[in-house]
């Protein structure tokens, strides 16, 4: 198995490659690129954590030589919001990254599982549909936006207001990755109860929970430890799921129908997206809420869709 990193000397990249360098599959290849130089040492760096896993890093504006053969591409390259800044600042910048990124990986792995983290999610994976579309490669069981922070935020911020025991929270998060569109269905957690005062609190603080580490880090950047996490998560999910292992189901941001894409819990298997799941009953809060992200989801896709580089 390959795993390629691309942004890999920032502060998620090298994140992800630690916990990637002592989770992997024994056998497995990790693979580090990122633009800035320092790349190859991040690797080296790594390299003398004793595990079985293989890794090597590249540096340069070529990305395919890192990327090449690779099963699953995770793409976190690309500019962090500073205090004052919505996600969707980021996209002049990014937008271009990722399309030049997206068109290489369709070059050098076109059957790789791409996980998209850089920002602003909801736009970023449909300029990758489009690129890897016009490469004749677009498979939409092989691409994924990364939302699984706004999970294990969820889940920690449930089980510190409820006292639980985290291992034991669950909990989906659809929609998307920004502001009103991520939709944690608080109703749905088996167990627990909350009133409605708490169910607006909880929702708010984890629509607002990248904003909280933004102004924490006062202009440092953004999330990096826990997004590393939470990559780390989906990442090894991907790899199980290509490992033949059964039963994979993570929320992640895919196209539901054509042009639409949607976070939502997903079956992973040897292709990929395996099965788009139902997310289930909601209540009459999510159920709002659902329908009042619909316009800025679908505004956020377009951007994308509409993008050229
Ligand atoms: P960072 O600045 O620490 O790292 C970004 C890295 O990308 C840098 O090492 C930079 O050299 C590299 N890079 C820039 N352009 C590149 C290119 N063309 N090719 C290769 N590498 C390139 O930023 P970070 O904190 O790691 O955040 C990265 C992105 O992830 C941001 O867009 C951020 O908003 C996003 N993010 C997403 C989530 C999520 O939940 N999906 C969570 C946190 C952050
Ligand atoms: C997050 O949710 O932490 C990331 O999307 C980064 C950000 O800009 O908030």
């Amino acid at each position: 198995m390959k795993v390629a990193v691309v942004g890999a000397a920032g502060g998620i990249g090298q994140a992800l490659a630690l916990l990637l360098k002592t989770s992997l599959p024994a056998g497995s290849e990790l693979s580090l690129y990122d633009i800035a130089p320092v790349t190859p040492g991040v690797a080296v760096d790594l390299s003398h954590i004793p595990t079985d896993v293989k890794i090597e890093g590249f540096a340069g504006t070529d990305a395919r030589p890192a990327i090449e053969g690779a099963d699953v591409v995770l793409i976190s390259a690309g500019v962090a919001r500073k205090p004052g800044m919505d996600r969707s600042d980021l996209f002049n910048i990014n937008a271009g990254i990722i399309a030049n990124l997206t068109k290489q990986v369709a070059e050098a792995a076109p059957k790789a599982l791409i996980g998209i983290i850089t920002n602003p999610v909801n736009t970023t994976v449909p300029i990758a549909k489009k690129v890897l579309q016009e490469a004749g490669v677009y498979d939409k069981n092989r691409l994924f936006g990364v939302t699984t922070l706004d999970v294990i935020r969820s889940e920690t911020f449930v089980a510190e207001a409820k006292g639980l025991n985290v291992a034991d929270v669950n909990v989906d998060v659809i929609g998307g990755h920004s502001g009103v569109t991520i939709l944690p269905l608080l109703s749905q957690i088996d167990g627990v109860e909350f009133s409605d005062e708490e169910i607006a609190a909880l929702t708010t603080r984890i629509q607002n929970a990248g904003t909280e580490v933004v102004e924490a880090k006062a202009g440092g950047g953004s999330a990096t430890l826990s997004m590393g996490q939470a990559a780390a998560r989906f990442g090894l999910s991907l790899v199980a799921a290509l490992n033949g292992e059964e039963n994979v189901i993570e929320c992640t941001y895919v196209e539901v129908e054509e042009d639409k894409f949607f976070a939502q819990p997903v079956r992973l298997g040897k292709n990929g997206v395996e099965e788009i799941l139902s997310y289930g009953e909601i209540s009459a809060f999510e159920q709002k809420a659902l329908d009042d992200m619909a316009d800025t989801l679908s505004g956020d896709i377009v951007k994308g869709l509409e993008f050229s580089a």
